[in-house]
């Protein structure tokens, strides 16, 4: 680095001490101080501002599943802007949100090809939500009301989401803010009992799933609206379900009338080696939310997919709006072309399922980690992993941070949640890659304390 670069970078530093960016799910006082930026970025990298590279182990955060600033996503979006930059959704329409809408339908599971816009997985977890309650409605059962979510569960911020999530510190600052009626089923994270465990955990899987039941007996099924969990919980640590617990959860659910709602926010568009989670698990939801890879994360956007059976009972109520519900942005013709070019771009280098091919080397790999100081668990699904490390006392999370911002000094981009270290790399990500971010981390491991 020479002395030019670097006293680039010191006025970066110092510029941004005093900036007006509020940042989100960040330390702003020491980030600010010792910022992290990342200014350009290409395939599987990044660059930094002062020119060093950096190889994204996390597709910017668990979005970027075709790499980054794909030409043919970018020029969609520049040839979109140029033809509609905006139309309303409310009562006009432009052809491309149809167009993308039938795109998603044509890869969604059987049955689930009802496609509602959004602009983000928090409104893809609330918009569900408000499905859930108004379907039952629609079909004249307006008493059921409650939603039920699950411990450790991630549904974004905004407050329906965050009312059925699990998340603690969400619940310690807005608790007060929750949404009435909501209720939540155990986490499935059992160390006692699935620690190391290849995939699935063996153990657990109907016994969490049954503590639905517990809520039925408590609240009665005629109350209950819906339920939604994320088919792997990737924001509170890559918790893989056990064996046979959404098979269970599905029945339950069945058998009380109660809606499933599965989160795809992150599983969504191939994380898993199959489109979604739904086809990866073979279990089927009534709804499933999704984002991030929805448009390569270029421009914001989420989506509901709807069963056939809950989108029939709205269009067979009385005449006018079936569900009052929207966003100005829900549809947006530039998030809507981008997705069609992210679709294409899926297609055409088989990305939806290329993490299937590529999941035993990326399991072998990060096992590799066992026995490493520090490593308390390995958890791999798919083209994610998360590798939970022992805490130090009374200091839950310091060293995976401390990991975190060591592997960006050696060039690795990683992402940490509590005391796990969740990897999820872009979906083209070549072996030799794979090898670098588990020897990246191997490393960073020792020379922590
Ligand atoms: C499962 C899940 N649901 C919802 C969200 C919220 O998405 P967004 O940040 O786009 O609102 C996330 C974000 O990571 C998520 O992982």
């Amino acid at each position: 680095m020479n002395d030019r670069v670097d006293t680039k970078v010191t006025q970066a530093a110092a510029d941004l001490q005093q900036s007006a960016f509020f940042m989100p799910y960040t330390a702003n006082r020491e980030f600010k101080q010792a910022p992290r930026l990342l200014e350009r970025a290409e395939g599987m990298y990044y660059w930094t501002p002062e020119g060093r590279k950096v190889l994204d182990g996390t597709a910017g955060l668990w979005c970027v599943n075709a790499g980054h600033c794909r030409p043919k996503i970018a020029e969609a979006i520049a040839a979109q802007a140029k033809k509609l930059d905006f139309a309303p959704s409310f009562q006009m329409g432009h052809p491309i949100a149809f167009e993308f809408a039938e795109r998603l339908a044509a890869i969604a599971p059987k049955g689930l090809g009802h496609i509602f816009y959004t602009n983000s997985g928090s409104e893809s977890a609330d918009t569900a939500l408000k499905v859930a309650l108004a379907y039952h409605r629609a079909r004249g059962d307006a008493v059921r009301f409650r939603l039920i979510g699950r411990e450790r569960g991630y549904h974004g911020v905004n407050f329906g989401g965050m009312s059925v999530g699990g998340i603690v510190s969400n619940r310690k600052t807005f608790g007060t803010a929750m949404l009435p009626g909501v209720a939540h089923i155990r986490h499935t994270h059992d160390p006692a009992r699935n620690l190391m465990s290849h995939g699935q955990p063996a153990h657990g899987g109907l016994e969490f799933a049954d503590d639905l039941e517990r809520l039925v007996a408590l609240h009665d099924a005629s109350s209950i609206a819906a339920v939604i969990v994320e088919p792997v919980a990737g924001s509170t640590g890559v918790l893989i379900p056990p064996k046979g617990y959404l098979e269970r959860l599905r029945e339950i659910c069945t058998k009380h009338g109660i809606l499933l709602i599965f989160d795809e926010v992150i599983t969504g568009f191939g994380r898993l080696g199959t489109p979604f989670a739904v086809d990866y698990f073979g279990v089927k939801p009534d709804m499933f939310t999704t984002a991030k890879g929805i448009t390569n994360a270029t421009i914001p956007m989420g989506a509901v997919f709807i069963s056939d059976a809950i989108y029939d009972t709205f269009m067979k109520g009385p005449d006018g709006m079936e569900f009052f519900h929207g966003y100005t942005y829900s549809g947006h013709p530039m998030a809507c072309a981008a997705g069609i070019a992210t679709l294409d771009v899926y297609a055409e280098e088989g990305l939806l399922t290329r993490a299937a091919g590529l999941a035993k080397y990326w399991e072998d790999a990060i096992w590799q980690l066992k026995g490493s100081k520090h490593v308390m668990d390995l958890r791999v699904i798919g083209l994610v992993a998360g590798i939970e490390l022992n805490s130090r006392e009374g200091a839950v999370g310091k060293r995976a941070f401390e990991a975190f911002t060591k592997a960006f000094d050696k060039g690795l981009l990683i992402r940490v949640t509590g005391e796990t270290i969740a990897v999820s790399p872009p979906l083209i990500v070549e072996k030799s890659q794979i090898d670098q971010i588990v020897s990246t981390i191997s490393e960073v491991l020792t020379t922590i304390a």
